[in-house]
């Protein structure tokens, strides 16, 4: 039986494992981050588990991290997310395709033109993840000494999303007649030129391609400050965000989508899907087995770099294979962050070098279990309305990715929780979001 409120489930595809570890764990693709044909094989299998869609993060520099830590990465070299994505398009029919563009280091026009193409490339399946771009490292690498400030970002991030969504509204969505007779090729009468002229941006317009096939691509946003949470309220259809716990997801749901009405918007019209990490074994035990396997492989002085941080207190003098010391000092730097890593050691009776690695693997939300007991977590979520969704981080590739398209998919839609098949062609069909109205002409 289907179930009216429905999840909606995104694949976190870049990198394809957030997971530090993930390219060491035993089978797994050491190169799957980097290798096409092992990612068209993942598209595929979300295709046909009928994943929503597949999403892919961007970020302008390297991680900003010493080299000590970076040369262990397999971030450090990923597809640009718009080459990959119109290769994707090409080999898949259904899913959805959402790249990250950052409105701090590109131009409008050139974003709007990216995503247009691809919107028509893919027949209607593209999203823009709006980011305003976190890294300061990025600002080096385009021309800028420091990173511009972030209520500047935000400001900026509003207009060119206007002026985006302007440009994308350029054609009447019936304006190319193509009449042979006439040899009138698009009504002029249709044509909108935007002359936008802001603060931020200036851009005339039109845009050289016809209106995208969903109207607009769909609108995504992750950011999480206070100015991230109102620009989504009034721009987003889908966020991705990081609860790291069924309270934290429910107070995020509540504040967006209580913004959204505040200002007239229906809170039906976005999704809120955090990201979420799903260990799967055939018991629970099983399954946090792998995941102290998988942590295992994260090198040491990394992780106790990022314990430290979570801590707000260098933790490298701790014996690594002892229990958490009881006396680590308060700080003003990060109290939340100190108590949930003692919390966590407590709860899961971790060691410092076990604790250290979780923090320098993955520390967000994570599923570890069953199938039957993943889904009870999730379907938990969807009822107390912490989420619509989620954006599944896998452990590792292949075999992370397929047990949860194999195992963990099916037990989703024998609850009735979860679809069998698409609803229709194109993302907002997938995800029930009208298609906007062009702004400028009525049909
Ligand atoms: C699930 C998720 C995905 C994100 N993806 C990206 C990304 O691809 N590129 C990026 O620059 N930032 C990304 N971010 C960071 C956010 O855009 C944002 O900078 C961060 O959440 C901090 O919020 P704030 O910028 O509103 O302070 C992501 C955040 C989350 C929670």
């Amino acid at each position: 039986m289907t179930r009216s409120r429905q999840l909606r489930l995104g694949a976190f595809m870049r990198p394809v494992s957030l997971h530090t570890g993930a390219w060491r764990y035993p089978g797994s693709y050491p190169d799957a981050n980097f290798n096409f044909a092992h990612i068209k094989s993942f598209a595929q299998k979300l295709e046909a588990a009928k994943f929503d869609a597949f999403f892919m993060a961007d970020h302008l520099a390297v991680l900003n991290m010493p080299v000590e830590a970076l040369k262990r990465s397999h971030t450090v070299t990923s597809f640009e997310p718009f080459t990959l994505l119109s290769a994707l398009a090409a080999v898949t029919e259904r899913i959805g395709l959402a790249a990250t563009a950052s409105t701090t280091f590109d131009e409008p026009y050139h974003v709007a033109r990216r995503f247009a193409s691809l919107d028509h490339i893919s027949n209607g399946r593209a999203a823009w993840n709006i980011v305003t771009t976190s890294n300061p490292d990025a600002a080096l690498n385009f021309g800028l000494d420091e990173h511009v400030e972030h209520g500047e970002r935000y400001k900026r991030a509003r207009e060119f999303y206007d002026v985006v969504t302007g440009l994308w509204d350029s054609f009447a969505d019936n304006a190319f007649i193509r009449d042979r007779e006439s040899g009138i090729y698009f009504d002029p009468e249709k044509m909108h030129v935007l002359n936008h002229k802001g603060d931020e941006l200036s851009v005339r317009g039109p845009l050289n391609i016809a209106r995208p096939v969903q109207g607009w691509p769909v609108i995504v946003q992750a950011g999480q400050s206070d100015p991230g949470r109102q620009l989504a309220a009034e721009t987003a259809e889908v966020v991705f965000c990081s609860p790291r716990d069924l309270d934290g997801g429910k107070a995020l749901y509540a504040d967006i989508k209580g913004r959204m009405q505040a200002i007239g918007r229906n809170p039906d019209h976005l999704k809120m899907l955090p990201a979420a990490f799903v260990v799967i074994g055939d018991s629970i035990e099983e399954a946090r087995t792998k995941r102290l396997s998988l942590d295992s492989l994260v090198h040491y002085d990394s992780a106790i770099a990022s314990l430290s941080i979570a801590l707000g207190h260098d933790a490298s003098a701790f014996d690594p294979d002892a229990a958490l010391p009881k006396d680590i000092p308060e700080t003003n730097a990060s109290k939340t962050g100190r108590a949930q890593v003692i919390k966590l050691a407590q709860e899961e009776n971790l060691t410092v070098r076990q604790l250290a690695q979780r923090y320098g693997g993955y520390s967000g939300l994570a599923f570890v279990g069953t199938p039957r007991s993943i889904a009870d977590e999730m379907e938990r979520w969807l009822d107390e309305e912490g989420s619509d969704g989620f954006n599944v981080v896998f452990p590792y590739l292949p075999q992370g990715l397929d047990d949860v398209t194999t195992r963990l998919v099916p037990e989703l839609q024998r609850r009735g929780i979860f679809r069998n098949e698409y609803e229709g062609m194109t993302l907002r069909e997938h995800l029930g979001l009208p298609r906007p109205k062009n702004r400028f002409f009525s049909d």
